[in-house]
């Protein structure tokens, strides 16, 4: 739907603060303000072909130009299935983030590299990482990945990060990298559905602190991959202890040196793949979500241009991980396409102290914030002592990502963080979305604390009874969110499983894209994310599926049964409560909880830990089997007044018995 003024009377909002433009070195991107947003944002969704086509042509460069913006031609999802993008045009991602910045300012910083340790970072410039790049290609290249291959990374948060990922989209092969904090098993699962053949990682890596063995666990992941022929490790802590693999396991440092710093980049198509990440669904299986390579590189782009207002000189923080599609995004990409600086943070924002964060951006006058409101929940509550003797001057736009930001947060950080003078960004998206489709156009549109604000180009957003389907019109609705039209950085499939794609994204709601989520749009138009509607649980920023979590305590040879779900939590947003009831009884129940956290720990890794583990004697079911997760959820709430008529459970006794256990336990 096209928007205009009538629709968004912007009552209660907030003006893009006057200090967003003090502190702005030249003209923001969108300089025409509110009403050249909503022009550009009607053209975007009336004509998306001409509007995408256009600015694919002015900022992508491309080998080959392409010939038709989108197919199908016009709008909407036509018969059930996706959009093309871009079409026979031929480009390369590396080329796009590295070569053409390095060609005319080689000197320009690419990375600014903050280690674990205070000052022990450094800094790679554009042409630094041009070499880095094509020589890791090569590397790849001699260890027979060739075009269309995947090839996986399981790497901390350093500068070779990025090379990897740009050296292996340079050669036309596929990323698919895995968090490493993952588990074995987890990492051994990625990669045998992947199939890929060549592992890059660490001997160790360094948080707070604190050593993780990246390389055992890669190590003992591939005892179950036979197909893997070559290990990368790069020597990040230099471990004395590292077990070696002769043959297999080949040091970065020894290897990188064989090769010449400038190899050129193999041109791929638009829709040839750029990466898989795995992400959490309703089911236990972990899903590949894969994305193109011209349609996520312009949103990437695009996002970053004008969501942020990045210029070619600003410094960007995202303070994410490369595991997940925020690092992938607005770590890598968004920031090196436009040839802006962007920050690797390798640590926590605890470590030293609670002044991590502030002492990065004040030392490299970082220009945009982004991180997790989970990390801002932790620093609020640390004490503003820690921000408070920082110059943060420097801060046009504080970004916040993966999952709602509570106002007393919000406030917080426009406050303490931002003085009053940046522009808060609440953005919302998914790893299937690859950049974000609802949030505020920094110094252009206006704000409310927790809503995430308006569509960003090319998304027309809807929200829709989630029982009929209907499409609710106007304002001051609610319901679940999905989106009319595709747009150039949506996932394409669920790798080599496009039904998976369609059931879950495509078919729930005919004709729409289905997010999972709930959300609102109130009496102004503003949209507000409510939260996942489907069996997924955000931890910190996680996203994880109850049903995994299911499917790893039943490794445990004492579970019979168990129920998965969430509940709120102050500091991480949600957390994990898991219903368990045993084979027979045990005499020591808190031994074998500890048991079943381990093993949760073990199965997917240490974030999916839940935080409660309730010991039942039964689960309340159906009379066909279902597990009433409802009930549990309520229970854990403390709402046990509204359960419903629960009399037509199969076992209704089994709520009093949970009722009291909870109210023992948790
Ligand atoms: C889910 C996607 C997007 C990168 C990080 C997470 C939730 C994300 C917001 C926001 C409220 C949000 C949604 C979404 N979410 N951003 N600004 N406000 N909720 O990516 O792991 O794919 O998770 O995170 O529930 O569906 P992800």
């Amino acid at each position: 739907m096209p928007l205009d003024n009538e629709h968004l009377l912007h009552e209660n909002s907030i003006d893009p603060p006057k200090g967003f433009f003090e502190r702005h070195p030249g003209t923001p991107n969108i300089p025409g303000g509110w009403e050249e947003y909503l022009k550009l944002y009607n053209q975007s969704i009336e004509n998306p072909s001409k509007f995408f086509g256009e600015k694919a042509k002015e900022f992508l460069s491309w080998a080959t130009p392409f010939t038709d913006a989108r197919y199908p031609p016009g709008n909407g999802f036509q018969n059930g299935d996706s959009a093309a993008w871009f079409l026979n045009g031929e480009l390369n991602a590396s080329y796009n983030c590295v070569d053409r910045h390095a060609l005319k300012n080689p000197d320009k910083p690419a990375i600014i590299y903050e280690a674990d340790e205070p000052n022990q970072g450094r800094t790679v410039t554009y042409g630094e990482l041009l070499k880095d790049v094509c020589r890791i290609a090569q590397v790849l290249t001699d260890l027979g990945v060739k075009k269309g291959d995947t090839v996986a990374v399981y790497l901390p948060m350093v500068p070779e990060a990025i090379t990897t990922l740009l050296a292996i989209v340079r050669i036309g092969a596929i990323h698919s990298v895995v968090f490493a904090g993952f588990s074995a098993g987890s990492l051994r699962d990625r990669i045998l559905d992947a199939d890929s053949r060549i592992v890059i990682t660490s001997d160790e890596s360094l948080r707070g602190g604190k050593i993780i063995e990246t390389k055992k666990i890669v190590d003992e992941a591939l005892k179950s991959c036979p197909d893997v022929r070559n290990v990368l490790v790069f020597k990040r802590t230099g471990t004395p202890h590292l077990p070696w693999v002769e043959g297999r396991d080949l040091w970065w440092h020894e290897e990188i040196i064989k090769h010449v710093p400038y190899s050129p980049p193999v041109n791929v198509r638009s829709e040839d793949t750029s990466f898989l990440l795995y992400t959490s669904g309703s089911t236990g299986k972990p899903k590949g979500i894969q994305h193109s390579t011209a349609g996520y590189l312009l949103g990437a782009l695009l996002t970053t241009k004008y969501v942020f207002d990045v210029q070619g000189d600003d410094i960007l923080f995202t303070a994410g991980d490369v595991g997940w599609i925020t690092g992938h995004s607005y770590v890598v990409y968004g920031p090196l396409l436009n040839g802006a600086t962007t920050v690797v943070f390798e640590g926590t924002p605890a470590y030293p102290d609670y002044s991590r964060y502030w002492d990065i951006v004040d030392k490299h006058k970082v220009t945009q914030f982004y991180v997790a409101p989970t990390a801002l929940r932790l620093l609020k509550r640390a004490g503003s002592k820690y921000v408070q003797n920082h110059d943060l001057s420097s801060i046009r736009v504080l970004g916040s990502v993966g999952e709602p930001i509570a106002a007393e947060v919000w406030e917080w950080y426009n406050e303490y963080v931002g003085r009053g003078k940046a522009h808060i960004c609440d953005t919302y998206w998914q790893t299937e979305t690859g950049s974000h489709i609802i949030a505020p156009i920094a110094g252009v549109s206006k704000t409310k604390p927790g809503s995430a604000s308006f569509p960003f180009f090319g998304i027309d957003p809807v929200i829709l009874d989630a029982t009929t389907g209907e499409e609710l019109k106007g304002n001051n609705v609610e319901g679940v969110l999905a989106i009319r039209n595709p747009w150039p950085s949506m996932a394409r499939t669920v790798w080599k499983d496009y039904n998976r794609f369609l059931d879950t994204y495509l078919r729930p709601y005919e004709g729409y894209y289905f997010t999972g989520d709930g959300a609102a749009r109130d009496q102004e138009g503003f949209y507000w994310v409510l939260g996942r509607v489907d069996d997924v649980v955000n931890v910190s920023g996680h996203r994880l599926s109850t049903a995994e979590i299911e499917s790893a305590l039943i490794e445990h040879n004492l579970v019979g049964e168990s129920a998965v779900v969430g509940f709120p939590d102050e500091l991480t947003g949600s957390a994990v409560a898991a219903f368990v009831s045993l084979k027979k009884d045990v005499d020591n129940p808190a031994e074998v909880k500890k048991e079943l956290i381990l093993t949760v720990r073990k199965e997917i890794g240490p974030f999916a830990a839940p935080k409660l583990i309730i010991l039942v004697s039964d689960l309340p079911k159906t009379r066909s089997g279902k597990i009433m997760r409802r009930i549990l959820r309520k229970v854990l709430a403390g709402e046990e007044d509204s359960l419903g008529d629960i009399s037509t459970l199969s076992n209704p006794s089994i709520v009093e018995e949970i009722i009291s256990t909870v109210k023992r336990d948790a």
